[in-house]
């Protein structure tokens, strides 16, 4: 059979990873498609020495990816909404597919993009959009969808993740944390998004859109970042046998469904007060299975490529499958801040 086509734009911390972990895992992915999965071009404003592009056809040109007849799947790494919405709209409007990992685009612009796709019988794949390397996506469309889902709750931003732990196991200030999460590649480019609440307000709205069938709702989530937290706060937390985590929580009311995201006090001895570092966990509660657990990293270039490619594989498998298509359910009621029992 032949190759399935890709075409990549971005070529920051997870482009480069995405082609790093497609050269070195080239047999596995092919084996696992049933074909090999090529990367046929590489739209990109600079090279990233992260990665070897040398032998790959590259564009300055984003657009020309989109435009490219020999792609199959134009995989968005560019980031932000402005120019990555029309670049997702031209690959569609060219009958292509679209894998993402970009939460900020698919919270703000999914309804739209998501019918777009719709229309033109493509699919848009964004597993690499919510909590890193975790399969959460695929656990909520596929793993949980017999169930009533009651509630979820996790820790979904490993930047916010690291800064935290750093300051109460090192004693690491909070800038000093942040600018280390930065160098790490864990912080998105305006790292506001980050520590603000506004990354994790993202992703929550997304896994909320899956676990209750409801429309993405990025602007009816209260969102509280991590940039009040201070050193005490955690001191005296800890002599209290609590730890402060920044959760996204999601909960079916009689109103509607809850967003909320804000920083927690979680009894020490709960599993997810014991998730440190880069590391993301959601946890999910249905009526059938009862509550599950999902843990890894949640940034990172590679742990990021992982769940990129895991779309790729997933579309280049069933290249004329159905598109995402989701039927409103539940509403929505506005966030609020209070406690929470997870
Ligand atoms: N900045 C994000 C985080 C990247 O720290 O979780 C992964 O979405």
């Amino acid at each position: 059979r032949r190759a399935v086509r890709i075409g990549i734009c971005g070529l920051g911390t997870v482009g480069s990873g995405t082609v790093n972990v497609m050269a070195r895992n080239f047999d596995e992915i092919a084996a696992r498609c049933g074909r090999p999965v090529e990367i046929v071009q590489i739209g990109a404003r600079r090279d990233n020495p992260a990665c070897d592009t040398s032998q790959l056809d590259t564009t300055r040109e984003i657009f020309d990816v989109a435009n490219n007849p020999d792609v199959d799947i134009l995989v968005e790494l560019i980031g932000g909404t402005t120019v990555a919405r029309e670049l997702v709209l031209a690959a569609i409007e060219n009958g292509k597919h679209v894998v993402t990992a970009n939460k900020a685009l698919i919270a703000e612009h999914g309804n739209e993009l998501f019918a777009a796709a719709a229309d033109k019988g493509v699919t848009i794949a964004y597993e690499a959009a919510v909590a890193g390397g975790i399969p959460i996506i695929k656990s909520l469309r596929e793993g949980l969808v017999g169930n009533r889902i009651q509630w979820l709750a996790g820790i979904i931003n490993g930047t916010g993740n690291y800064i935290l732990t750093e300051m109460r196991e090192k004693g690491r200030g909070f800038a000093e944390a942040l600018s280390q999460a930065q160098q790490l590649g864990y912080a998105e480019a305006d790292p506001t998004f980050d520590v603000e609440g506004i990354d994790a307000a993202h992703k929550l709205v997304i896994m909320a859109s899956l676990a209750f069938a409801m429309p993405l709702a990025f602007d009816k989530v209260y969102t509280e970042g991590i940039s009040g937290v201070s050193s005490e706060d955690i001191r005296y937390a800890d002599e209290l046998g609590y730890r402060i985590k920044h959760l996204g929580i999601a909960r079916r009311t009689e109103q509607g469904v809850e967003l909320r995201v804000h920083p927690t006090l979680i009894p020490q001895r709960r599993l997810i007060a014991n998730v440190n570092g880069v590391m993301n966990a959601v946890l999910v509660n249905g009526d059938a299975v009862g509550p599950t657990l999902y843990y890894g990293a949640g940034a990172g270039a590679e742990a990021t490529a992982s769940a990129v490619i895991a779309d790729i594989v997933d579309v280049a498998r069933t290249l004329e499958a159905k598109p995402d298509q989701r039927v409103p359910a539940a509403g929505v009621a506005e966030g609020s801040q209070g406690g929470t029992q997870v």
